[in-house]
């Protein structure tokens, strides 16, 4: 069988030989923005799973920005230095091709917030919370810290500190550099009218709204050298009345496209706490493939894709690039193997393992049922 999600697929200045990749997942695992040992095996364990693209967690341009304490951050030496040391592990190890990007963020009003497992609410006044920043002084949700509404000084730091991190990104090989533009988080709080009621030029209609997150992109784009493949994560919809539409999304996209960006990932929702309805399979195609048709842009999306099948026929029949997995990846780190299995597609795995592949040992099953 010929398969389109195990064909090549070129990402601006990148050539990636599958269309899977494995979305960004927070860890909360980082010392002060370092990368550790668990984030060592993590990234190993990626560059294997024949995942083509792997795009690392959300890593904060601040210490400020980070979401968590144990969040990943690219603002000082030693964070570079950490990451150096996990990036060249994971590619001595990753299967031919595999190509590595790192998400580049700043959490916003959702920043200081305890780790995942600890609820991921807002840090209280006795847990090292800090003072948060957004384009208005509005709470993500009830309880949540009031952010101080950024001065331009401010404005302009960060867009400076996007820049910087993509510098680090860039020095440390990174063949991907996207930003994160969704999700809640700084850059998409500026985008949606939901989140940014400032009156000065970083806020009011479509254009100015996007003038921030705009900024952000050409900074980056001026850190980044040519090789590497720039993208944004973005909102394909806010799932509000009066927030982000899929119009939004398609504006933005052909916006950094005229930008010289490489890519955009649609991805949807959290610009509130609980701004996300209950989602079917695949629920964020529609609206990328969409993107892909009116902005031209290469363009991947992720949520609730889970099934090799089902994959491919995104890929092949739905008029979306590239598909992102995350929890199916946690769930099965080799989902790559083994969707090239279910597709009949032959994957060429590391030699100390071709050994274990399903059919040369008697009663071993790798695929599961
Ligand atoms: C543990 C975990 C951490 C996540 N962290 C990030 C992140 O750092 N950046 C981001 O853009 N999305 C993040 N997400 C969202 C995923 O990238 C993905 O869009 C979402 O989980 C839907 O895909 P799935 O149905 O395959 O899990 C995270 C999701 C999970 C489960």
């Amino acid at each position: 069988m010929t398969s389109v999600l195990f064909s090549p697929l070129q990402i601006g200045p990148i050539s990636v030989p599958n269309r899977i990749a494995i979305a960004p997942m927070c860890q909360y695992s980082a010392n002060d923005g370092c990368a550790t040992d668990w984030h060592l095996q993590l990234l190993m364990n990626y560059g294997m799973s024949g995942a083509a693209t792997v795009i690392l967690e959300a890593t904060g341009v601040t210490r400020e920005g980070r979401i968590s304490l144990g969040c990943l951050g690219l603002y000082s030496d030693a964070c570079e230095y950490a990451l150096g040391r996990v990036l060249r592990a994971a590619r001595a190890v990753a299967l031919p091709g595999t190509k590595f990007g790192i998400q580049l963020a700043h959490a916003g009003r959702k920043a200081s917030t305890h780790v995942n497992w600890m609820g991921s609410g807002p840090l209280g006044p006795h847990e090292s919370a800090w003072r948060t920043v957004a384009p208005s002084a509005i709470p993500y949700g009830e309880n949540w810290h009031v952010p101080a509404e950024m001065s331009d000084a401010e404005i302009q730091a960060t867009i400076d500190a996007f820049a910087n991190a993509a510098r680090r990104a860039a020095r440390l090989g990174f063949d991907i550099i996207e930003i994160h533009a969704a999700h809640g988080y700084l850059i998409h709080e500026y985008h949606s009218p939901v989140s940014n009621k400032r009156t000065d030029r970083w806020g009011g209609d479509a254009e100015k709204r996007l003038r921030f997150p705009l900024a952000v992109a050409e900074a980056v784009r001026a850190a980044s050298p040519n090789h590497i493949a720039l993208g944004a994560r973005i909102t394909g919809t806010d799932y509000l009345d009066g927030g982000l539409t899929p119009d939004d999304a398609v504006r933005f996209a052909s916006e950094l496209k005229q930008r010289d960006y490489d890519f955009v990932c649609v991805s949807s929702g959290n610009i509130v706490l609980g701004g996300r309805p209950a989602s079917g399979v695949a629920f964020n195609v529609p609206n990328a493939a969409r993107v892909r048709r009116e902005a031209g842009i290469v363009t991947r999306t992720a949520g609730l894709i889970a099934e090799p099948h089902q994959a491919e026929d995104i890929v092949a029949t739905r008029g979306v690039d590239q598909i992102a997995i995350a929890r199916a990846q946690i769930d099965d780190p080799r989902w790559g193997w083994h969707a090239a299995e279910k597709l009949g597609v032959k994957l060429e795995l590391p030699p100390q393992m071709r050994r274990v592949t399903t059919g040369q040992w008697p009663g071993l099953k790798l695929v599961r049922p």
